[in-house]
Parts: structure tokens; sequence; C-alpha cells
């Protein structure tokens, strides 16, 4: 065994974080990082690592590892500690629209990783899932790992699809033939998300003075949490987490989307009336709410940023890093998705705020 680890999906953005966090806690471990480098992904998230003595890359698509040996030579050649499984479609807009992409990677590839696991690939797997294959929460109560699960998009169903195929796998092997636990977090925010999600999307628009897109009544609730405490709690799972075990993790911090637009245009100083209420997103969750009590529990894991605090340093982080997310902005295949997603319905919707 070599000691050490594979992300895969590392070069987006929760990945970038912990192929950061893995270097930095382990060491004397190498980090690999499995990445198909699909629009989501991009080599600049890991830039300051290129010439990092313990960092390797390599560009692959998840589902291939069905055809790697569990030493195979384009991975070091030697098992891996442990597998954080991050590859994935990850937008829930676009598995709206188009979704094969999302059951092939987001269900085949964690078949695949899982396979490769347990053929001797590394001994651990932590499979990296949402709260968001709990479908919707009415006003109370929040999501605990027994809550049935009644994913609401082609995106949730996809990664509750992948929960039940690792968990069915450790069942049907037992944890000695694969040793696997699955996570299961809410909204994530922080550097280096791409400019699609809720965050960066309307942080960039705001510095951009454009329109921010609020879907519906812009009263649906999340649970943020900064990514870096996600990371942690991935460290705790593979440390601490029980083969077999799915563990919430949750920031404790439940927002109404409009609450957190508001907040970041106050913060860029930039006017209310900047809001468009526009058409709402196709089966909507209204609400999601985290119960990680398992984890606190039993990986003695909490989120230690407060959002107020998280969404400051954040807003600083894409303030000093405006090339990185312009470039993305002004791709070509980023402004066709734009205007596919956006155009019409910004025309068309509501402004807020007074003017
Ligand atoms: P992301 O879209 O930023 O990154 C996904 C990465 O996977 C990209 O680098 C992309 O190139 C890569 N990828 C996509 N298809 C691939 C394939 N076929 N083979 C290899 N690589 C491929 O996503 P993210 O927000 O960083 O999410 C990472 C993981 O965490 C996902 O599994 C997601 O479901 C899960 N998750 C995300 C959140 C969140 O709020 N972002 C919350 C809970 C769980
Ligand atoms: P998103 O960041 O896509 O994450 P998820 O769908 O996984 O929760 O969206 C977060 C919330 O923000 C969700 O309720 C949808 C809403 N939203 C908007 O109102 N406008 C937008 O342009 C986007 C991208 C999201």
């Amino acid at each position: 065994m070599s000691g050490g680890f594979l992300v895969t999906g590392g070069s987006g953005f929760i990945g970038s974080n912990l192929v950061r966090l893995l270097l930095g806690r382990f060491p004397d471990a190498e980090v690999w990082n499995l990445d198909l480098l699909t629009y989501a992904g991009s080599g600049r998230n890991l830039d300051d690592l290129r010439d990092h003595p313990r960092y390797r890359f390599v560009q692959e698509d998840v589902c291939g590892l069905a055809g790697f040996a569990p030493d195979d030579a384009r991975l070091g050649g030697a098992g891996f500690r442990c597998v954080f499984h991050l590859a994935a479609e990850s937008h829930v807009d676009r598995s709206t629209v188009e979704a094969v992409d999302f059951v092939r990677t987001n269900v085949l590839g964690t078949q695949a990783v899982a396979d490769w696991v347990r053929r001797g690939g590394a001994r651990r797997l932590v499979h990296v899932s949402t709260d968001e294959v709990y479908g919707s929460l009415g006003p109370r109560g929040k999501f605990r790992e027994t809550t049935p699960l009644a994913p609401s998009s082609p995106y949730a169903a996809s990664k509750a699809a992948a929960d039940l195929l690792v968990l069915a796998a450790v069942r049907t092997h037992g944890p000695a033939g694969l040793d696997a636990v699955v996570t299961r977090c809410s909204n994530n925010y922080g550097p280096f998300q791409f400019p699609e999600k809720l965050v960066p999307l309307m942080l960039t628009n705001a510095l951009a003075g454009e329109p921010l897109p609020v879907y519906g009544d812009g009263l649906q609730v999340r649970d943020w949490i900064h990514v870096e405490d996600h990371c942690l709690g991935l460290l705790a799972a593979f440390g601490k987490g029980r083969a077999g075990e799915v563990y919430n993790l949750g920031g404790a911090s439940e927002r109404e989307n409009l609450a957190v637009v508001k907040a970041i245009l106050a913060a860029t100083g930039r006017p209310e009336v900047l809001v468009r209420f526009v058409e709402d997103r196709p089966g909507h969750d209204r609400r999601y709410a985290i119960d990680a009590s398992k984890a606190r529990r039993e990986l003695g894991w909490r989120p230690l940023r407060r959002f107020e605090r998280g969404l400051r340093e954040t807003i600083g982080w894409y303030r000093t890093h405006e090339a990185w997310w312009r470039a993305i902005r002004s791709s070509g295949g980023f402004r066709a998705y734009y205007r596919a997603m956006y155009e019409r319905r910004i025309r068309e919707g509501t402004p807020g705020g007074a003017a």
C-alpha cells in the first residue's frame, strides 16, 4: 500500500479544496486526482499545485476505472488508503434539461469506483453524496439518515441510486469485501465554486452589475456549509466512519435564498433592484435541513464556520480572484448555458426592491 489518497473529481469545487486539505494534513502521502475535466472541472483550480512533489493528476473518465487493474500503473501501481469519490455531474438545473450524463457519471461511475476499490484499488471508499436524495421538507423537521429517499430531480435521483449501489455492495460483499462509507452533505459554498450555483452566480452577477435571477418567491430554504467544513467531515468519515453507514453533514445554517441574495448585494454595495424574481425551477425542493447529530456523535465532527463569516470570506475570495471567474463566465460554453437558462426568464421576471 502506498498510503496515498485518490480523489475523483479533484478538479471541481469541493474536490480541489479536499486535495489541498489532504496534502496539508498528511505530509507523507501522495494525493492523486482523477478527473475528466468536464465544463465544471479545471486544471486552473489546482494551478498552485502544478509543481507540488506529492500531487498527481490523471485525466480520465471515472467510468473508465472499470478497465483499470487494482494496481494500475496509470494510478501509480499501488493501492490507496482511501478513495474519496466526488466525480459527478452536480448541477440540478442542468439535470432538469439533460439527464443522461448524470445517470452515466453518477450511477455507472460510482459502481465502477466501488468495484475498483473492492478489487483492491484502495482499502476504503468515502462516497460523497448529498442531502438532496431525501427530497423536500415542510416547514418543520430535519433530514436524518433514516429519512426515506425521495429525490425530486434527475441529479438527486442519480445520487440516490449511487448511494444505494455503494450500500448494497457493502451488504453483498461484507465490510471486508468493500469498506465504504456514505456522506450526505448540505449546500456548500466557498472558493472555487463554479458560478452556476446560487452563491457564486449571485455574487459574480452582483460584482458584474447584472440582474440576480431568484427562482419563484425566493423563500426556499437551504442549509449552507463552508466547503472546508465539508472536507473536514469527509476526513472524519474516512478516519472514524463505520463501513456501510451513512453520515449526514450540515452547516447548521438554514437561510432563505432571498436572504442569501440580499446579504450578497449588501456586501457588494449593489442595490436590491438588481434582483429578478424569475420563473421557478421545475420540481424545486422547498426546504432542506440537516440533522448531523450522528456525525457529531460518531465522527466527532461539527461545522466550525458560521455562515456570515464564511460568506464574507467567500466574497473576499471572489473579489481577489476576478480573473478566475471572469474567464469562466466569458467562455462560449458558459455564455450559451446562461443564455438558454436565464435570458428569457430575466426578461420576463419581476424586479425586487426599490429603485
Ligand atoms: P463540481 O461540479 O464542481 O465538480 C465535479 C468534478 O467532477 C469536476 O471536476 C468534473 O470535471 C468531474 N467529473 C465530472 N464527470 C466526470 C467523469 N465522468 N469522470 C471524471 N471526472 C468527472 O461538483 P462539486 O460541487 O465539487 O461536487 C462534488 C461532489 O460533492 C459531487 O459528487 C456532488 O454530488 C457532491 N456534493 C456537492 C454539494 C454542493 O453543494 N456542491 C453538496 C453535497 C454533495
Ligand atoms: P443551487 O446552488 O443550484 O443548489 P441546489 O439546487 O443543489 O440546492 O441552488 C440553491 C438554491 O438557490 C435553490 O433553491 C435554487 C436557488 N437558485 C435560484 O433561486 N436562482 C439561481 O439562479 C440558482 C442557480 C439557484
